[in-house]
This record gives structure tokens, sequence and C-alpha cells, in this order.
């Protein structure tokens, strides 16, 4: 009986992991639940470790996780998932609808801002900063370029905190218009002098070349954040935990 469940679960997965976000670990599955994903399949190497860590650190949705892992041999699941989490737990989940996404950035009053990541080459970095998003409640994490804000290693270094805003690759002409612009880089006004508003759009550029010109050319203000002298630049999801908390502080 488990072991007919077990290989009916492995084929379910083989057959949903094309085009469903990977949910990698327990954190991530943990973050995607609470947060409303619509989680498929969740397999794990062991039920009994599972259920401890729920009931330790995630007692709201330690039900859900219990009703739907199915244990699997470790092997099959490093097959599934090669990199898979100590935590031995992986679950897919639906990707949310991109149009019911960015309709929601548009809408109108926008009461947080949206971060623009301008062609971000580091997955971690874009995890990192989807986490900063969710929990300073964000309106959303928008990204040019070519690297998906969706990819298991962004998902991973975001802990499944996808599901807590909107994250979507868009071009620059997408990114929603008549919203200020407040582009982060070290050559620009100081910080402390400039009030965020919540409808803010914050851009910063990439790890290697900075702002493109494209989102510079759109730009309402240039901001800085102060560095000692003759530090070039602080790392890329640093800034935006900088320019966030600075939006959330100036609040009235
Ligand atoms: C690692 S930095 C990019 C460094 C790049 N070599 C350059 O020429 O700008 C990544 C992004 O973080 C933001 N950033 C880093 N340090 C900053 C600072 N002191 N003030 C404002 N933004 C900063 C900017 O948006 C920057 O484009």
């Amino acid at each position: 009986m488990e072991a007919a469940k077990a290989t009916a679960a492995v084929r379910g997965w083989r057959e949903a992991a094309q085009g469903s976000v990977l949910l990698d670990g327990f954190h991530a599955l943990k973050h995607a639940l609470r947060f409303g994903a619509d989680v498929s399949a969740v397999l794990t190497t062991d039920r009994a470790a599972v259920a401890v860590l729920a009931a330790d650190l995630a007692p709201d949705v330690a039900a859900r996780i219990g009703e739907s892992a199915v244990e699997i041999p470790a092997t099959v699941l490093k097959e599934l998932v090669p990199r898979l989490h100590p935590t031995g737990i992986a679950a897919l989940a639906a990707r949310p609808d991109r149009a019911a996404d960015l309709a929601a950035l548009t809408r109108e009053p926008r009461r947080a801002p949206v971060v623009v990541l301008d062609n971000p080459r580091n997955l971690g970095n874009i995890g990192a900063v989807v986490r900063l998003a969710a929990g300073f409640a964000a309106a959303g994490v928008l990204t040019t370029g070519d690297a998906d804000p969706w990819h298991p290693t962004a998902v991973r270094a975001g802990a499944g905190l996808h599901f807590a805003t909107v994250v979507e690759r868009v071009t620059v002409d997408q990114l929603p218009y008549g919203a200020p612009l407040y582009a982060l880089d070290p050559e620009g006004d100081d910080i402390r002098d400039v009030p965020f508003p919540d409808d803010a759009l914050l851009a910063f550029g990439s790890e290697r070349h900075g702002l493109s010109e494209a989102v510079r050319s759109r730009a309402t203000r240039l901001v800085a954040i102060p560095m000692r002298p003759q530090v070039s630049s602080f790392n890329l999801a640093t800034s935006v935990g900088m320019g966030l908390f600075h939006w959330q502080t100036g609040r009235g």
C-alpha cells in the first residue's frame, strides 16, 4: 500500500515537474503554504522528521504538510531533486498567474513600493531580494534581463517567499508607468534627504554594470546610500534592504 502510494507520487511528480515551481526544503514549503501557493506534490525522505520540524517551526501549516507528504527513498528523491535540501523535503507548486500579478501592481492607490532589479545576474541575490520584499511587505519585485526570478536557485534563496509578493520578469517598457522611479546609484543624491513615497518604483542596477541607460533615463531621481570613501558599492541585495528600510522608516 505504502509502496504503491510512493510509486504513484513519484509518477505524479515527474508529470508535473515541468512548468511547476520547485520548493526545495522545509522553509520554502512552509512559506509557500502560508502565502497561498497551490502545492501539488510533497515528497520527503523521512515523514517523522518532517512532522517534528513542522510541529516545532510551523504549527500553522503542520497538518497540511503531514497530510500531503509522501515518503520515498532518498536515492529516488535525489534523482528528482539533485541538490536536495538538508531538511529532506521538496514540493511542487503552480506558478502564479502573470497577468493578474502585473495588473495588481498597476492598481491604484498602491501602498508599497515595487523593487526593480535591472538585469540582475546572481540568482542568490534575486532570492535574497524577494525575501526582503516579502519581509517589508513591498508590492513586488520586477526584474529586467534574462535571469528567471523563479529559477529554483532563486526560489531556494528566497525561502519560498516568492508567494508572499509579486515576482515577475518584464521589459523596461513594461514597468508601471506613472509611478515615480527612484534609481539607487552611488553617484546620486543622499538618500537621507529623499523620502520614498509608497507608490515608488525603487530600481537597482546589476552586480556588474550598475543601472542601464534605459532605467536611468526614466528615473525621477538618482539616490545614493552613503558609503565610506574608497568603497565603490554595496552588494545588490544589501542595497535593496537599506532602500526598503529607508522607505519604511520614512512613513508617516
Ligand atoms: C554591486 S552594485 C553595482 C556596482 C557596479 N559596478 C556599478 O558600476 O554601479 C549593484 C547595485 O546596488 C546599488 N548600490 C550599491 N551601492 C550603492 C550605494 N552606495 N548607493 C546607492 N545604490 C547602491 C545600485 O543600484 C547598484 O547598481
